[in-house]
């Protein structure tokens, strides 16, 4: 009888989330949700667990957001799984981090594949694991042609560091005379980002209550939404990811100008 009530519950749970997804789909969708995972950490250290078991709970809600933001239509989904500064970890924390994208693949690309995922990577590939440029690059391949949700993973990624080498490659361009000062404008400069192929993100989350971009897109998030969850990441579901979307369709964007009406396309 518990049980029964337990899944009456449930079912009724989640009979509201799929009402509250249908109403996100009125509205005008982010096309690309960026998220800093945060809070692996503490969310292991709370349950006296070492700091990896979080790291492993944070990846299997990696599957379970892309899937959902698949499921609504979200173009792009950027997520930040190891910046630059994350190798000043502990060893083998850091080799523990490296095998992940491995193991994720491992056990998730075939249902990737099926959902028209392409698996995309942004980052410094010097530095990276062998296993680790292999297991994403084999899911780079496989996906390429899929054309739904781009599932782009931010890997030894740090943003000032991709902004000093798009400048020292504009000034080579400059040398070699395959540009000139007057074609370096804002769209221009973006080309020579990483995230070249992508649009500026939309909706910025960070979970675990830290308030800051840690190194994060600085130039691609000059006019995103962002928004800020006390939730750790191996806590983080699908209504919180809901709950981030409907207050980004509630958000203003005017992009410096007048307009107050709602979120733009
Ligand atoms: C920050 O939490 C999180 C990271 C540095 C790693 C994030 C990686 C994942 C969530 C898994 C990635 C999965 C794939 C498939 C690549 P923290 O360790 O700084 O947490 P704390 O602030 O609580 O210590």
């Amino acid at each position: 009888m518990i049980n029964k009530l337990k899944f009456w519950k449930t079912s009724k749970e989640n009979d509201a989330l799929e009402e509250r997804i249908n109403a996100l789909k009125e509205l005008p969708m982010p096309k690309h949700v960026a998220i800093i995972m945060d809070g692996n950490g503490r969310w292991a250290k709370k349950r006296a667990l070492p700091r990896v078991a979080g790291h492993h709970e944070g990846m299997k809600r990696v599957r379970r957001i892309t899937r959902l933001a698949s499921k609504l239509g979200i173009e792009v989904l950027t997520l930040y799984a190891f910046s630059t500064e994350n190798w000043k970890r502990p060893k083998s924390e850091v080799d523990y981090l490296m095998k992940l994208p491995g193991e994720f693949l491992g056990t998730f690309l075939p249902e990737l594949k099926e959902e028209n995922v392409r698996v995309q990577m942004m980052g410094y590939k010097d530095k990276l694991p062998k296993h680790t440029l292999g297991a994403v690059g084999k899911a780079i391949t496989e996906t390429e042609h899929n054309n739904g949700l781009i599932l782009n993973f931010a890997l030894n990624y740090g943003s000032r560091d991709e902004i000093v080498r798009a400048v020292k490659n504009i000034v080579h361009d400059v040398k070699k005379g395959k540009l000139t000062e007057k074609d370096i404008t804002e769209a221009n400069f973006s080309n020579y980002l990483m995230s070249h192929s992508l649009r500026d993100p939309d909706l910025l989350i960070r979970t675990s209550g830290e308030i800051r971009l840690s190194n994060f897109m600085l130039w691609q998030l000059a006019y995103t939404e962002f928004f800020f969850s006390d939730v750790l990441w191996p806590d983080f579901n699908e209504e919180n990811l809901v709950e981030a979307i409907e207050v980004y369709q509630q958000r203003s964007r005017r992009y410096g100008g007048l307009k107050s009406e709602g979120v733009e396309e």
